[in-house]
């Protein structure tokens, strides 16, 4: 039986981070090593800021750094040392070549496993944690065992990670699975149940899955495929819910309630999110053009082309509603990351809808409490254009607080559903009586009770419904 006493973790991000710190925290004899070329991002995680916000995050690193958790640049000694080696690092959508603005880009992938049969002194198992497209294991096997001698060989295992952003030390430490993929070879089976062995110790034994290796691959796929799917149906009915008066919050929690259905990611929105949805069902929408399956590609196709058109659907109400122009007119915007509980902008509705803002030369004030101002003007700059930094900068005020982003605002926007913007914590009579009149609020996360601000005073619109 394999024992994993020494695991390198590739890639210190989002997921990287947080999974084998929770495998420190969980395993104390296990000794976990996270590495990374970014030398910024690993002096950070060993730093009293960590690169990331995740609640819970810092008490489980701060308690296992420097015992049996490390951060470190030094990528080849790491996996000279781990007997396990996880790949987390970006596989995002290409943005040149074939399959550019829909493929994977398997760049880092290829060159991190590249790196491990470069240097590999010793037998190792490796695991893909990142969202890899269908079948990606087998070009990273060929290129190891293309480096394989009697001594050094590798086994490949696929373990994707579910965790979501906001609350990943929870799903981490009580996941509702942890999937492991292999070749049903003998070796391959026992590099599975040496990474089962690894979970059990804290993840009852009936959650821990193991299928074949290209079942757990598209598993990924088609898990992020379903979820954005149940958003991009619920948003699709708001559309609908708005045009007849009926209610959306009313609708998803009548649906929710059959058992068949359930009452989870039917919360309509502003539109969905985050670093992987969009990117991971292209991803899929790629891959069924690559098996001659267009019917395939284009019904996925229709969760993003929906979700797009939610996004603009919003600020064409916006606009509407503020008798057709914009312009020179002072938008507060209460969030800028993709959902609460995260520092992460990546593709956050916020970036889309204040573009749509400037260019109709509005002024955009924006409060986050998690994203700095420099992470916003990057999101909202073109790289590399000087001019659009000088356009932005005149156009984008970022704020400190809500009550300075709405002071002398025409409209209040809600884009992120931080809890702080609930009408139970902020004090909306304090933001009505600072902002220009008629005083018009948008809600695009139905996070406040319209009644009650309309009763202030507000002019309340709100995603789905129609009062
Ligand atoms: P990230 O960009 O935050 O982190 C990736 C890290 O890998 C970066 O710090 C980068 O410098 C590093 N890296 C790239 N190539 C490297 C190499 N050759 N050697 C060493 N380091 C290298 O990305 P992430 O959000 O952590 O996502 C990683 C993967 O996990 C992606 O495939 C993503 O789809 C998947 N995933 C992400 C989430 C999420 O919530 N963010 C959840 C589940 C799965
Ligand atoms: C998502 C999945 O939930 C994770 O299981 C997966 O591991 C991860 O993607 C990934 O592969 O990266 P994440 O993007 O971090 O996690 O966050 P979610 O909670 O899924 O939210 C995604 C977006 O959908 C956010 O913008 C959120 O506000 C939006 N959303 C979510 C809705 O608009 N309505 C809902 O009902 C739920």
């Amino acid at each position: 039986m394999v024992v994993v006493k020494n695991i390198c973790c590739i890639g210190a991000g989002y997921v990287g981070g947080p999974t084998c710190a929770v495998i420190a925290y969980k395993c104390h004899d296990i000794k976990v090593t996270i590495v990374d070329i970014n030398p910024e991002r690993i002096a950070a995680w060993n730093s009293s800021k960590l690169p990331i916000y995740e609640p819970g995050l810092d008490e489980i690193v701060f308690e296992r750094r420097g015992k049996n958790l490390f951060f470190s640049t030094d990528v080849d000694a790491t996996i000279q040392e781990a007997d396990l080696i996880f790949v987390s690092v970006n596989t995002p959508t290409k943005k040149t070549g074939l399959g550019a603005g829909m493929a994977a880009d398997l760049a880092y992938i290829e060159s991190a496993t590249r790196r491990i049969a470069e240097v590999a002194t010793s037998p190792k198992i490796v695991v893909e944690k990142s969202t890899v497209p269908c079948r990606t294991a087998q070009s990273m096997r060929t290129i190891l065992e293309a480096n394989s001698t009697n001594e050094i060989h590798f086994d490949i295992l696929s373990n994707p990670e579910f965790l979501a952003e906001g609350t990943a030390i929870k799903d981490l430490l009580s996941p509702d699975r942890v999937l492991i993929g292999a070749l049903q070879t003998k070796e391959g089976l026992a590099a599975q149940e040496a990474l089962v062995n690894v979970y059990t110790n804290w993840v009852p034994k009936e959650r821990v899955i193991t299928t074949n290796l290209w079942s757990s691959e598209l598993t990924k796929l088609a898990a992020n495929a379903l979820l954005a799917q149940r958003i991009s149906s619920i948003n699709a009915l708001s559309a609908i819910c708005e045009a007849t008066g009926a209610d959306v919050d009313e609708v998803a929690y009548a649906c929710g309630l059959d058992s068949r259905l359930g009452p989870k990611f039917l919360k309509a929105s502003v539109g969905f999110g985050g670093s992987c949805f969009q990117k991971d069902i292209l991803n899929l929408v790629y891959l069924s053009h690559q098996l001659n399956l267009p019917e395939v590609a284009d019904y996925w196709k229709q969760v993003v082309t929906m979700n797009e058109y939610q996004k603009k659907r919003f600020v064409r109400t916006i606009i509407s509603t503020l008798f057709n122009t914009i312009t020179n007119k002072k938008i507060a915007v209460l969030g800028f990351a993709f959902k609460k509980d995260t520092g992460d902008t990546r593709e956050s509705a916020a970036i889309t809808l204040i573009k749509d803002f400037i260019d109709e030369r509005a002024q955009v004030a924006i409060y986050d409490p998690k994203v700095s101002s420099e992470q916003i003007f990057m999101d909202l700059c073109e790289p590399g254009v000087v001019d659009t930094r000088k356009q932005v900068e005149k156009q984008i005020q970022i704020c400190s607080s809500a009550y300075e982003a709405a002071k002398d605002a025409d409209a209040v926007v809600i884009v992120t559903e931080w809890d702080e913007f609930r009408d139970d914590q902020l004090d909306y009579e304090r933001i009505y009586k600072n902002m220009h009149k008629p005083a018009f609020l948008f809600d695009g996360r139905l996070l406040v009770d319209a009644a009650k601000l309309r009763k202030i005073g507000f002019k309340v619109n709100v995603i789905g419904k129609n009062e």
